[in-house]
């Protein structure tokens, strides 16, 4: 195992109705005068705004708000959004909404005590050294980016989809109210559900050997995700299987199944060209790459391939030939996608073959290598991609 820090401040607040406890924690961190930061109009068709503002109220705290976060949040609405900030004297963030909406609402916390470009901060390695605090009333299990130091947009400009990370935009607090997430259709349920999956497969597929207590917790979380999702994609409404997908989703991506060991992330990396370029959804994107990377990088360490096919896939593990257990698990996660309603391939996420070229360019690899369980070259990439066009059951 390797040598590890782990820091998660984030205060989680879960269950039922916990909505109503905002203001509490708002004061609890400090906001005297809050953005309440939404989407496209699903928090208010639901009441969840209007509960959140009552919050509010019953603290006596003061409050903006800005929607209009759309899947894969622009830097044109973080611009207006640092602007109305600073004119309104804002010191506290409020994300009432999806990963979109937290990480617009991390930029514009980056970006108000902040005179230059909030740009500066993504893809481009300036470190981040100061921002507002920021909280979440989360509405759909997918990016865990209510425990993550991690923020990703898309600047409209060219559409280039870029992160950066801090702990400073960590979440003071996020409110996980499972039966919010009943309202999701059935395509974001597993747009979200992939995600979570992705999360632990970047980090599951390691070259550290012997961390035995991060691969088990890992395995927890996919195995709870087989089981949970199909039964919440047959009835919406089943508490339960939500409340385990939400809390899987948050300690997925929190980092307490990382740590003590090297990590991939080239399937984000990879997945971020498409949902950049084509506006589709993180989720969909990953379910056409992250087989299409497997199949791609297996032969680096066929056991462990063969490992999750038998740990999560609950395949039978063929001594004589290994190999033919490590594709068949990368097959079952392919079928488990299909049967949860994703896309497996170019043409059904609606992307071009054509395209690729355009794909690797925008990563920007050029000569380079990625890092990761398997460094990738520009070469490398194009196959990948190739084979998601290529893929069927
Ligand atoms: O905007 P509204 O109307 O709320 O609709 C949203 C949106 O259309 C809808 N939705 C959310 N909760 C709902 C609901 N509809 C009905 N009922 C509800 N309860 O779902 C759609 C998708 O929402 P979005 O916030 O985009 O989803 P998600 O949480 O998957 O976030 C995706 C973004 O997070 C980034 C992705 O790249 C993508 O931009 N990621 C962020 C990470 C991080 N910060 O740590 C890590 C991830 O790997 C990921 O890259
Ligand atoms: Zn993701």
């Amino acid at each position: 195992m390797d040598n590890f820090e782990f820091y998660s401040p984030t205060e989680f607040v879960f269950g039922r109705e916990r909505e109503n406890d905002c203001g509490r924690f708002v004061k609890k961190y400090g906001g005297k005068k809050v953005l309440i930061h939404y989407g496209g109009g699903s928090a208010v068709k639901s009441g969840l705004l209007d509960r959140v503002k009552a919050s509010l109220d019953a603290e006596g705290i003061a409050y903006v708000c800005l929607g209009g976060v759309k899947p894969n949040p622009r830097d044109t609405l973080v611009y207006e959004g640092i602007d109305l900030c600073k004119k309104e004297g804002i010191d506290f963030i409020l994300s009432v909404g999806g990963g979109s909406c937290i990480d617009s609402a991390k930029a514009i916390a980056i970006g108000v005590p902040y005179d230059g470009d909030f740009w500066d901060f993504y893809g481009k390695g300036k470190a981040i050294e100061k921002a507002l605090p920021v909280g979440t009333v989360l509405t759909i299990a997918a990016a865990g980016s209510e425990g993550s130091p991690s923020s990703v947009i898309t600047k409209e400009d060219g559409m280039l989809k870029r992160g950066t990370g801090s702990d400073l935009i960590r979440p003071k607090f996020s409110i996980l109210n499972p039966q919010l997430t009943c309202t999701l259709p059935a395509y974001q349920t597993a747009c979200g559900a992939t995600d979570i999956m992705a999360h632990v497969f970047e980090r599951y597929f390691t070259n550290t050997s012997e961390v035995e207590v991060t691969d088990r917790l890992c395995e927890a979380i996919l195995l709870t995700m087989v089981k949970e999702v199909p039964r919440v994609i047959e009835n919406p409404d089943n508490y339960e299987a939500r409340a385990n997908i939400m809390w899987a989703g948050t300690v997925a991506h929190n980092d307490i199944v990382g740590v003590g060991r090297s990590q991939d992330w080239n399937s984000h990396n990879i997945e971020h060209e498409l949902s950049g370029l084509y506006d589709v959804a993180h989720g969909a994107g990953l379910a056409v790459v992250m087989p299409a990377w497997m199949e791609f990088v297996y032969k680096h360490n066929v056991m462990r391939f063969a490992q999750m096919a038998v740990r999560i896939f609950g395949c039978q593990m063929n001594f004589e030939n290994p190999e033919a257990t490590a594709l068949e698990g990368i097959y079952c996660f392919r079928r488990f996608l299909r049967e949860i309603g994703m896309p497996i391939n170019f043409e059904e996420l609606g992307a071009k073959e054509e395209d690729i070229p355009v794909l690797v360019e925008k990563l920007g690899l050029g000569d380079g290598l990625t890092w990761g369980f398997v460094r990738l070259s520009s070469k490398d990439v194009a196959e990948i991609y190739m084979n998601a066009v290529r893929a069927k059951l």
